[in-house]
């Protein structure tokens, strides 16, 4: 199937792991990757949380540190330009990304969609507000907000609790005429399962990744390989 033509209007990509691997965030599910070295289940689920919040907190920060230290690379930047260049032919890039950091926003990218949540932002678990987290999290801080102690937690999505977004992702994967998966080893759901909505919609859809994901076999098209190689060369099709 074409992907090109007719010039696609709306683009919806997702992101995962894989896009910032080259900033030095390394994925989960690689060999060595994060979920090899530390045990998910008592680091990103509310009942780590409510058990030993203190190693929990840790854990982010030493991710958010990371964040923190990163720097966007060529693929985070090339989807930056995507979504400018769409605006101005009038056509739209939705970015749907799995990633806590902010490489999208830093390398540009004006609207992007955290379907897990930010690692740069702290939720209160008392009041359920949301406020900035450029630091670390410690169990003895005080909510900004509510000012309880001890009930600061990262405003990210851990496994068993619902992804964010979900809504506004259901209608931009309805208006799409091009879906491109970007990083990710399609093994958690829903994203996992998005390509197959665009397959029922008969769009166009395009893999991106260092190697075939657990779907590989639902894209259309794949491009196996370094993101920050794969991503610009794709991109420069759509825009050029
Ligand atoms: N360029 C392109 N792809 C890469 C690169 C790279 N430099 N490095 C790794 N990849 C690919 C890997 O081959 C893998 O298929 O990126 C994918 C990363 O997969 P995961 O580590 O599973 O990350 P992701 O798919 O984002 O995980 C989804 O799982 O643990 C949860 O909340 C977490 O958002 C995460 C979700």
């Amino acid at each position: 199937m074409p992907l090109r033509a007719p010039f696609p209007k709306t683009v919806f990509v997702l992101t995962g792991a894989g896009v910032s691997a080259e900033s030095g965030l390394g994925p989960f599910r690689d060999r060595g990757g994060m979920w090899a070295r530390f045990d998910p289940m008592r680091l990103a689920t509310p009942e780590a949380f409510a058990a030993d919040p203190g190693t929990v907190l840790d854990f982010y920060n030493l991710r958010r540190r990371g964040a923190v230290a990163a720097a966007p690379n060529p693929a985070h930047v090339a989807l930056a330009q995507a979504e400018a260049a769409l605006a101005e032919r009038g056509g739209r890039l939705f970015l749907c990304t799995q990633n806590v950091d902010d490489l999208h926003e830093r390398a540009g990218s004006r609207a992007v969609v955290h379907m897990h949540g930010e690692l740069l932002k702290g939720r209160c678990t008392a009041c359920a507000g949301t406020f900035p987290c450029p630091g670390d999290l410690d169990v003895a801080d005080a909510c900004p907000l509510c000012s309880a102690v001890g009930t600061s937690r990262p405003d990210v999505v851990w496994f068993g609790e619902m992804p964010h977004h979900l809504d506004a992702i259901q209608a931009a994967l309805s208006a799409a005429d091009l879906f491109v998966a970007i990083g990710t080893s399609g093994a958690v759901y829903p994203a996992a399962g998005y390509v197959r909505l665009a397959q029922a919609r008969n769009i166009p859809t395009c893999e991106l990744n260092a190697e075939p994901s657990d779907n590989a076999n639902a894209f259309d098209e794949a491009r196996y390989g370094p993101a920050s190689e794969t991503v610009p060369a794709f991109l420069a099709t759509l825009t050029s």
